[in-house]
């Protein structure tokens, strides 16, 4: 990877984020923030924490999808100004955590204005301390929801792949992220890794672009295995970790999620 745009410091965003929320972002679009949210968000919940998973993705919500839901009260009810949200939180029976949906294909909810983005960044850290985690799956890239809702949370896991480009991606989001919120805990997750071995030589191309580039130290998270077990489970709508508990993605999962549920 090479770099040659300077980088330049900028001002933080004024808000201080919730100590228990933790937000799943990425450069590149589909290396798995949904799927290893719901599943995170699930192993918390099974090591008997209170979790909540906001769908963050705003214009193409889809942890409804994933998990087979059928929300009665979405976010766009929220935003309306109609329901508080609160009033939106619904417990997925079979895996015991919380979610709230959002709604795929909202015009309104894709093009929020800049105020409402930092309302709904306030009503989850008013909602926070009523869970030991509460977990933002977040749209690929870094658009002003993306910026907004990950200020919001003190831990920012930044999710790659073996691609390249989301290596670049990775870095662009890490880089950007930084310069406004110099203090942001980052840490990387890769996704979708051949085995562990692969997984932590693609970090090693992150880490050394960040540390020659930005001067920072990003520490790696942990690393899931690629695991066709996933697939399968997506396609049926039904939690990982509910219909393949003892799979290669599901321990790898479990295992950050015990890192995460350290005192912070
Ligand atoms: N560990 C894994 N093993 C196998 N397949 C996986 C794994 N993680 C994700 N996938 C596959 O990748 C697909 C995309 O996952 P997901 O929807 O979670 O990505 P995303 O990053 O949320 O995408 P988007 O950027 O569009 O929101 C899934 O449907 C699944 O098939
Ligand atoms: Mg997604």
């Amino acid at each position: 990877m090479s770099e040659h745009t300077a980088t330049r410091p900028r001002a933080g965003t004024g808000v201080t984020p919730g100590r228990n929320v933790i937000a799943v972002a990425s450069g590149k679009g589909g290396v798995g923030k949904t799927f290893f949210a719901i599943t995170l968000t699930h192993a918390i919940a099974r090591a008997g924490r209170r979790s909540l998973l906001f769908d963050g993705d705003l214009g193409l919500a889809n942890v409804d999808v994933h998990l087979g839901l059928n929300p009665v009260n979405d976010l766009s009810r929220v935003l309306t100004g109609k329901l508080a949200l609160s009033g939106a939180v619904q417990t997925v029976d079979s895996a015991g955590f919380s979610v709230i949906a959002g709604r795929s294909g909202s015009a309104a909810l894709s093009s929020l204005a800049p105020a409402q983005i930092s309302g709904l960044g306030r009503a989850i850290l008013s909602l926070a301390p009523s869970y030991d985690r509460v977990v933002l799956d977040m749209g690929a890239g870094l658009d002003r929801t993306v910026r907004t809702l990950t200020a919001h949370a003190l831990t920012n896991l930044v999710i790659i792949n073996e691609d390249p480009t989301a290596l670049t991606d990775a870095y662009a989001f890490i880089k950007l992220t930084k310069q406004q919120r110099p203090n942001a805990d980052l840490r990387v997750v890769v996704n979708l890794a051949s085995s562990q071995r692969d997984g932590e030589r693609a970090f090693g191309a992150l880490r050394r672009a960040c540390e020659s580039f930005l001067g920072l130290q990003i520490p790696l998270l942990g690393v899931v295995r690629r695991d066709n077990l996933v697939t399968e489970a997506i396609r049926r709508q039904a939690p990982l970790l509910v219909r393949h508990p003892n799979s290669a993605a599901a321990a790898d999962i479990e295992a950050i999620a015990e890192k995460l549920m350290e005192p912070r």
